[in-house]
């Protein structure tokens, strides 16, 4: 790998920039052409229910991005003109000062098991807790497969939960440490497995078994910090961009209307990634609006300051990811993407994919707060227009 920056790479016509993204990235060039075949649709059909075809969708790369010290050329899939754009020019501003930093937790997703018409609810809830032992030694019985590859039931807890009727619920989370996987599957699996033994300890009935997309216990967060001249602009200078964006960052933090658009553009980058990579961007997305609003407001999942000089911005959300399963087994262009992103772990591709979520929130507040965001949107849009 020779580096994510790849200058003036937008200037050149396709075949070249395959070229030039192989090279970047260590691999055959022949193996990046294959990004012109999409799923097959024998594939497809295993993978989806009454399949008649696939739907092809833009796959570019964002450039400039080092996070951690360690350079990712970004594969993303998206439909939107400038999302791409404005993440590698966040990635430069970014790159000048070092790159992003950022971690992720080993952490576990959370499997719910939903308990109803418990006769005594906190005396089942005691006798849960008295029984963590046995129920996460039943529970590591469950998943032999992910406790070999070091993985599995880390904890349990027991929650009382009131329904509109009054009437209490018992809700047990089994967190699970689930590797590489997003673990969904594996989770909804054991989830389903222990709930009878967790209803004859507690009493009830087991109602929902399934994992929760709040992956709070598997956060991942990322901090950047620009110094001000960087951010200066043709007509704007940079210490004024900075004051304009701490503006903006107040509105989304006290205003809900804001902070969705603010979010929207940390998902665009987000998303795309997850797109790109296979993972469940339907997941990653109803984790990340039930975190930004997990004190009872709805609010930015990003801050940004101006501090000593420079603007800092942080962001902390859930992440739930995947490097592994049947999408990167069956889909040429994910098992691609990952090999052209070169993460090792899902927690080091939460790690690329929050920083990119910075990126494109940064690189659209900017634009915002100075020439706007439609110049860009629409030279691109033209472009569409003039080829059907
Ligand atoms: C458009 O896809 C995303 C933006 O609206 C994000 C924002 O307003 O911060 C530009």
């Amino acid at each position: 790998m020779t580096g994510s920056r790849i200058a003036g790479f937008y200037r050149l016509d396709v075949e070249t920039r395959r070229r030039r993204l192989a090279a970047a990235v260590g691999l055959p060039a022949d193996e990046v052409t294959a990004l012109e075949h999409t799923l097959p649709i024998a594939v497809a059909d295993l993978l989806v229910e009454n399949a008649v075809g696939t739907f092809a969708l833009p796959f570019g790369v964002a450039l400039n991005f080092r996070v951690n010290g360690c350079d990712h050329v970004v594969p993303m899939v998206v439909e939107e003109p400038s999302v791409i754009a404005a993440a590698s020019n966040a990635a430069l501003l970014a790159r000048v000062a070092g790159g992003f930093v950022a971690e992720a937790d080993r952490g576990a997703m959370i499997g719910q098991i939903q308990l109803v018409g418990v006769p005594r609810p906190a005396l089942a809830a005691e006798r849960l807790r008295a029984s963590r032992t046995r129920l996460l030694a039943a529970a590591a019985g469950l998943a032999p497969g992910l406790c070999r590859r070091g993985a599995g039931p880390r904890d349990l807890e027991v929650r009382i939960v009131q329904a509109t009727s009054g009437d209490a619920m018992v809700v047990v989370h089994v967190l699970v440490d689930t590797g590489d996987a997003m673990g969904a599957n594996l989770v909804n699996s054991l989830v389903e497995g222990l709930a009878p033994l967790v209803a004859t300890i507690a009493g009830g009935t087991p109602c929902l078994r399934i994992v929760s997309n709040l992956a709070d216990q598997r956060r991942a967060r990322a901090r950047v910090r620009i110094p001000l001249a960087s951010l200066t602009t043709d007509d704007v200078p940079g210490v004024e961009v900075a004051e304009r964006v701490r503006w903006a960052q107040e509105l989304a933090a006290n205003d809900p209307y804001r902070a969705a658009t603010h979010n929207k553009g940390i998902m665009n980058g987000v998303d795309a990634v997850a797109l790109a990579t296979g993972n469940d961007w339907r997941a990653i997305e109803a984790g990340a609006h039930a975190y930004a609003a997990r004190d009872g407001h709805y609010r930015p999942l990003s801050t940004w300051t101006v501090d000593d000089g420079h603007l800092a911005g942080t962001i902390e959300m859930p992440m739930a990811t995947s490097i592994v399963g049947r999408l990167v087994q069956s889909h040429p262009q994910v098992a691609l993407a990952l090999r052209i992103l070169n993460v090792e772990s899902a927690r080091e591709l939460a790690m690329v994919m929050v920083a990119v979520g910075l990126a494109s929130n940064l690189g659209a507040l900017r634009a915002l707060v100075t020439s706007g965001i439609q110049r860009g949107h629409m030279a691109l849009h033209a472009r569409a227009v003039g080829m059907r």
